[in-house]
């Protein structure tokens, strides 16, 4: 038998071109989530204005999928929590806790240009997401204190941005955060002889 989404497929313009593609292309399902791949007609058009991310913000990275996995769990009690995101991307983590547990979420971002993916992703889903552009060392104690938890996936790619978030996951602790859920996937550094 073959699944419903490996043949339904959508038409649309996009900017003057007719675009067709199978919905399997454009939408993926998770935990009840929906969530775009770059082949989806908005962001292509979003790329081609010029909005195209720079920092690895171009796709949903299976990091996120494992922390959403483990959220899934419900490891602590997560309904209404203030939740912050960091280092958003696409945003799937935020959207999946204002979705499945009614959390009040800001996702942030180095890059300006994902932060409307983020929105396509909260609008697809049916939740309200805030959104902010700001590199870890830009998120102030001041601003971290209206949080309860942090969560963010793939983030600690290389040494300054692990640096950084050494420094964001001490500051938010002073501040008032109770938990932090950071995934990563190990890889070495370039130029770097451990792991990351
Ligand atoms: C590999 S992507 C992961 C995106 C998303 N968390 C996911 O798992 O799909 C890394 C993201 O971190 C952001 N980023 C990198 N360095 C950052 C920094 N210093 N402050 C804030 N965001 C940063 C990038 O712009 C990018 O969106």
């Amino acid at each position: 038998m073959v699944p419903a989404d490996s043949w339904f497929g959508i038409s649309c313009i996009v900017g003057d071109t007719l675009v067709s593609m199978k919905q399997s292309e454009i939408v993926k399902k998770r935990q009840g989530l929906s969530y775009y791949t770059a082949a989806n007609p908005q962001i292509r058009a979003l790329y081609r204005s010029g909005k195209r991310p720079t920092e690895f913000g171009n796709k949903v990275w299976a990091t996120s999928l494992v922390l959403l996995d483990y959220l899934d769990t419900k490891p602590f009690p997560l309904q209404g929590l203030r939740v912050l995101e960091v280092g958003c991307g696409w945003g799937l983590l935020g959207v999946y806790l204002a979705k499945v547990h009614a959390c009040d979420v800001t996702c942030t971002d180095l890059d300006e240009h994902v932060l409307p993916i983020v929105q396509l992703h909260a609008r697809l889903n049916g939740v309200s997401i805030k959104t902010k552009r700001a590199s870890f060392s830009e998120l102030s104690s001041d601003f971290l204190e209206d949080f309860d938890l942090i969560v963010g996936a793939e983030i600690c790619y290389c040494e300054e941005a692990g640096r950084d978030m050494t420094m964001l996951v001490r500051r938010a602790f002073a501040s008032g955060v109770k938990q932090i859920l950071i995934a990563d996937p190990g890889r070495p550094h370039p130029g770097s002889k451990g792991q990351g």
